[in-house]
């Protein structure tokens, strides 16, 4: 059998976008399907709890983690055309970004409008990344993974992943039981442009681009966020900590006569989705400061830390926040971010 390379108490500072500091007992990269299969197969690691990781960009640690964590870096990007559509698979290590970036320069369009989300390929389908009116669901088309429970490798079609809202059943229903090491996602060579939320419309409008193309869209969107939200490489951040709550539209007409102003989408029948952001900031906690943890200034739904805090602050700031939330509209945020680690 080959030898596996597995470190111990590994620091996962470099691991974790919100740069907390935290160690895994034990460590391993894993660049290859089989060596998944490898670690499930022997003895001495299958009873190990076990932790996958992207790009870590998504997850908040609040303790060590005393178990193997499995970083994703299964490389690789391909396509094959059929028409006016390419399949593009894309292994789980590679860095989102890596991948629009791929798509926009080959012509393929469909994921222009999540150009700079961080975290890898990977982790996507997990909590269904989306932005600017796009979700990955929208192109996805499927993927191969790991079943730890039959300890083979399947792949699961778009339809057998339970996308919604940011959300799957990876996080969900299924959760801890496969691990993606290959994203495939459909996506055309005839372009269909989003470009009806306000802030694209209105950068577009000031570059003077009437017809925008898929380079137009990524470019624009990337503006638009390193504008808006903090770079995770000099302050940590893990971007939305919140999902915007969905709520009942009988529940939204109440809460619209106590604060006419409060910022909402249709949501499907019956349902209203609600701006986390504008409820926070209504909170008055829009870039307030505790100790090293805060709310980032120019967007109150993304939580940073000014350098030096703890999971624990930052959890505990989130607390605060979802308790103010919660008294002020009665309304309960859900935590977006993955908090690893057990809190008391
Ligand atoms: N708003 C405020 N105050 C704030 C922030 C937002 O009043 O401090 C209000 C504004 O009215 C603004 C509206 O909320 O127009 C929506 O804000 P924004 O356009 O920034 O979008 P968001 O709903 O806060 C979502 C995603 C982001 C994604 C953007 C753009 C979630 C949880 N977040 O944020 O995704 O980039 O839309 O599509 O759905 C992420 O998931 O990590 C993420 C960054």
């Amino acid at each position: 059998m080959m030898q596996m390379d597995i470190a111990q108490n590994e620091f996962l500072k470099p691991y974790n976008s919100f740069g907390v500091a935290a160690e895994a007992r034990y460590f391993m990269r894993v660049r290859r399907e089989d060596e998944l299969i490898q670690i499930f197969g022997n003895p001495d690691w299958e009873q190990q709890s076990k932790l996958v990781l992207g790009g870590g960009t998504n997850m908040l640690f609040v303790d060590n983690f005393n178990g193997l964590l499995l970083k994703m870096d299964i490389p690789g990007i391909r396509s094959t055309k059929n028409g006016l559509k390419v399949l593009v698979s894309a292994g789980a290590g590679v860095l989102w970004n890596d991948l629009v970036g791929y798509c926009v320069n080959h012509g393929f369009a469909g994921i222009e409008n999540m150009a700079l989300i961080p975290g890898t390929a990977g982790a996507a389908p997990v909590q269904n990344i989306g932005a600017y009116g796009v979700e990955l669901m929208d192109v996805f088309d499927s993927c191969r993974a790991f079943d730890t429970h039959r300890k083979e490798m399947v792949s699961l079609k778009k339809a057998d992943c339970g996308f919604a809202y940011r959300d799957s059943i990876f996080k969900h229903q299924e959760k801890n039981r496969y691990i993606v090491t290959e994203i495939s996602l459909m996506l055309s060579l005839h372009p269909i442009i989003h470009s009806d939320y306000g802030a694209i419309q209105a950068e577009l409008e000031a570059r003077g681009i009437s017809h925008p193309g898929i380079k137009d869209m990524a470019e624009v969107v990337s503006h638009i966020r390193l504008a808006k939200l903090p770079d995770p490489s000099t302050i940590g951040n893990a971007g939305s900590f919140f999902k915007n709550p969905i709520i009942p539209q009988v529940l939204f007409e109440e809460l619209n006569r106590r604060f006419p102003e409060i910022v909402h989408y249709p949501a499907g029948e019956g349902l209203v989705k609600l701006a986390a952001g504008w409820l926070i900031e209504y909170c008055g906690w829009k870039g307030k400061r505790l100790g090293a943890v805060g709310t980032w200034k120019n967007q109150a739904l993304v939580l940073v830390n000014h350098g030096g805090a703890s999971g624990r602050e930052i959890y505990q700031f989130s607390a605060a926040i979802m308790e103010d939330v919660k008294n002020t509209f009665g309304i309960q945020l859900e935590r977006e971010v993955n908090v690893i680690g057990a809190l008391d």
